[in-house]
């Protein structure tokens, strides 16, 4: 018998336990053990109902991510589930934690589903670049209905208990011991006299309905919403195979468009994506001792666009958090743009009245340092500004008690310098968060050079209490995401200096499938921000390091972005549609003009190679310098911080699935085109003259 899986005879009732740490994924220990297990279930006389239960924190999560792309192997698991759904004796799931995936596709096999309140059961596959290969596609249709199964699979969201009891999916929603109340089921069962109840040879939720409008209906959807990506329309095919095929062959027609997706690019990415988001936190370094400092209150230090939305991640985490401001008016101002923000949310109905209030309960305004004595951490996000920083560090030294962490939320400042301001530089950390912080997923864990490992731990503890996505960053200018994105920036600048329009370039990029085009980006954050970096650079950067001029024509045309109603496009009022600028076109002029360029049509390749390989060459400088752990990591900032597509898996693994020897030689031909910014990477072009992948380091 399988290590993973037991069978324990309870009176009557065969108990199937499954225990495969962490999340008793489906490898190949686990459908073995199933497998073996039912069988030995259904041979055995004295058997007269089968009950199915899971050890640790969850029911079974799904197939194991890890055997993809690998060779297959016996049993597979749509024979395992079809085996279980056949048997002859009733089988009941029990379902606590997750029943993702193949997890759900082997509890809708099962003839009955009992679940505690607190489970949750979906069929995640899509955001893996793939659909439910085990029957998923055909049996939950069955269960809950054509319409209600596509928006579960292609938006791969899952359910609580509660509402999948409403729709059928549970029969019973239970407390207390799992096996005691999945026994307690069966035995009910057998006493009410009934046998298997088979989800494959149902089709009362397939008839009466409009099918055909709800598959028409989620085409266009997707079409609409999800350009370009591989898995979704079929896993429509598949579900119209549920209600178009007899169970065989829609579960054959599954199987087909599941290889499919295995198979395709944009799987590897998603799955790269999963799987790097899980490795980003976790530090090379870190000995696996390191204590966590406890975080039971917090502080914020400025009130402002960025104060307010990292107080409300501590509120939304249940951790008192004081906001201090510079007066009692900047202080009032501050707890009322959070009241204001959680106020949008009840409005769209997110939140409730009550929530608010608690969460309010939560943040409270104070103007001296004083208030802060008893907090365990502190966040700093005033003004960018090396001296104001200095005195806020200094008041924090001076106030906070003994193992207090002390962190500052700049964006470019020197982290190290920061520290120096106080007389525990162990206890200095940078957690930079993006805006809006209540909303942004990512936070780089910013690493000082005297930062001690208890307190790089604690702050990669916070982040994950505040459930962001943290990745543990070096300290240089802009850390790993706005270094990154400056290169960026100024290409897609150079880029309408050579011949290039906003709406082009945009264009091309969102058909990459950025969530939104660098112009579009610009106008909405102000390009004020962006112009005083240019300027600062010019003081600074030798004279080959040219900079374009477009930002500098459109300050003085009074083209800002959004806040001015005009930028890269014009927005009427109270939109935030971008509409071509009529001013631009002589603006763009002028500064090729000026440069003595010809202005050229530019193809979409050619915009995504020149933005693109931007961030590619000044991520392998990053990993160069050790500012980022991992090539992965630097994925992970761009997928959660930047808008990057999921499905080509972050610039570092779009790169290697280029082939490095192609990205070199195109860098080293905009090097001798456009200069010094292109030098490229040593570790770039020593990778590449091995064969070798970043993902190989
Ligand atoms: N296969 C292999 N490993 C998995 C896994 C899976 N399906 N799901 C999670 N893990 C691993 C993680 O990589 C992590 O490993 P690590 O500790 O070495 O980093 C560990 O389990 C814990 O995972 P999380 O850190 O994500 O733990 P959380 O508690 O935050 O979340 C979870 C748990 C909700 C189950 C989450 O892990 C999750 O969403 N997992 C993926 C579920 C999924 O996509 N299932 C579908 C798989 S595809 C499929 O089933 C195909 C089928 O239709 C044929
Ligand atoms: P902001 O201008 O909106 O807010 C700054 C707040 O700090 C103001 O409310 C001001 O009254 C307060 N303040 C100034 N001096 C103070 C002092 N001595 N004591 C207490 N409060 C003081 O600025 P924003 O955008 O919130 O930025 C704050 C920090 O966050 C900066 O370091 C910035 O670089 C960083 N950051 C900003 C991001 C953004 O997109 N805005 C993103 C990530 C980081």
């Amino acid at each position: 018998m399988s290590d993973v899986v037991t069978l324990e005879r309870k009176g009557a009732i065969a108990v199937i336990t499954v225990n495969n740490p962490p999340v008793n994924a489906l490898g190949i220990a686990v459908r073995e053990g199933l497998q073996q297990s039912f069988n030995a279930a259904e041979a055995d006389p004295d058997v007269k109902a089968i009950v199915l239960v899971c050890e640790g924190m969850t029911f079974m999560a799904g197939a194991d991510i890890k055997e993809f792309g690998k060779p297959p192997k016996e049993p597979s698991l749509p024979e395992v589930v079809n085996g279980i759904e056949a048997g002859s004796k009733p089988s009941v799931a029990v379902i606590h934690g997750t029943a993702l995936g193949g997890g759900l596709e082997v509890a809708v096999s099962c003839h009955y589903r009992i679940a505690v309140k607190s489970a949750k059961v979906g069929l995640p596959e899509v955001k893996l670049g793939l659909l439910p290969g085990a029957g998923g596609t055909q049996r939950l249709p069955r269960l809950v209905g054509v319409a209600k199964a596509l928006d579960m699979i292609v938006s791969g969201n899952p359910i609580g208990a509660a509402e999948a009891h409403d729709l059928g999916v549970i029969d019973e929603l239970v407390e207390g011991d799992l096996t005691a109340a999945g026994i307690a089921f069966a035995e009910k069962l057998l006493a009410e006299g009934k046998g298997p109840r088979r989800t494959g040879e149902r089709t009362d939720k397939l008839e009466g309905v409009d099918n055909a409008a709800a598959v028409a209906a989620k085409r266009a959807e997707i079409e609409k919403k999800m350009p370009g990506l591989f898995s979704p329309q079929r896993c429509v095919s598949a579900v119209e195979a549920a209600f178009a095929l007899p169970l065989a062959e829609g579960l054959k027609r599954e199987r087909e468009l599941f290889a499919e997706c295995l198979v395709s690019p944009q799987r590897a990415a998603l799955v790269h994506a999963f799987f790097s988001e899980r490795q980003a936190s976790k530090i090379n370094d870190l000995p696996k001792d390191t204590p966590v400092r406890d975080i039971k209150s917090a502080a914020v230090i400025g009130g402002g666009t960025m104060g307010v939305g990292i107080a409300i991640c501590f509120a939304n985490a249940g951790i008192p958090v004081k906001i201090l401001e510079i007066s009692s008016e900047a202080r009032d101002k501050a707890l009322e743009r959070a009241r204001d923000t959680y106020g949008m949310s009840v409005k769209r109905g997110s939140l409730t009245q009550d929530a608010l209030e608690k969460r309010m309960s939560l943040i409270s305004g104070v103007t001296d340092y004083a208030d802060l004595s008893d907090v365990d951490v502190v966040v700093e996000a005033v003004f960018e500004d090396m001296g104001v920083k200095q005195k806020v560090f200094e008041a924090l030294d001076a106030n906070c008690k003994p193992g207090a962490i002390l962190a500052s939320n700049t964006s470019s400042l020197d982290l190290n310098q920061i520290a120096q301001f106080t007389k525990r530089p162990q206890d200095v950390v940078g957690l930079h968060f993006f805006s809006p912080a209540n909303v942004m997923r990512l936070l780089e864990v910013v690493r000082g050079e005297k930062t001690s490992f208890e307190v790089l731990a604690t702050a990669m503890a916070i982040g994950k209490k505040l459930k962001k996505v943290s990745v543990p960053v070096g300290v240089c200018d802009g850390f790993v995401g706005n270094r990154m994105v400056f290169q960026y920036g100024r290409e897609s600048e150079f880029l309408l200096e050579e011949g290039g329009t906003p709406e082009q370039i945009d264009g091309a990029l969102r058909k990459f499938g950025l969530a939104m085009g660098p112009f579009a980006m610009r106008d909405l954050s102000g390009l004020d921000i962006g112009l005083a970096i240019r300027n600062r650079q010019r003081q600074t950067l030798p004279a080959e390091f040219k900079l374009p001029t477009v930002l500098d024509k459109m300050a003085e045309a009074g083209l800002l972005g959004q806040k001015t109603g005009k930028g890269f496009y014009v927005y009427e009022k109270g939109s935030r549609t971008p509409l071509p600028n009529p001013e631009l076109p002589a603006i763009m002029e002028a500064a090729s003009k000026e440069q003595g360029i010809e202005r050229r049509e530019l193809s979409d390749e050619y915009i995504i190679e020149r933005t693109i390989y931007a961030l590619i060459n000044e991520g392998a400088k990053i990993l160069e310098e050790g500012i980022a752990q991992r090539a992965s990591d630097i994925d992970v900032i761009y997928l959660n911080g930047y808008g990057f597509p999921a499905h080509q898996g972050g610039p570092m693994f779009y790169a290697d699935s280029i082939g490095l020897d192609r990205v070199y030689a195109r860098i080293c031909e905009f090097h001798e085109q456009h200069g010094a910014w292109w030098k490229p990477a040593a570790l770039l072009e020593k990778l590449a003259k091995e064969g070798r992948k970043f993902a190989d380091l």
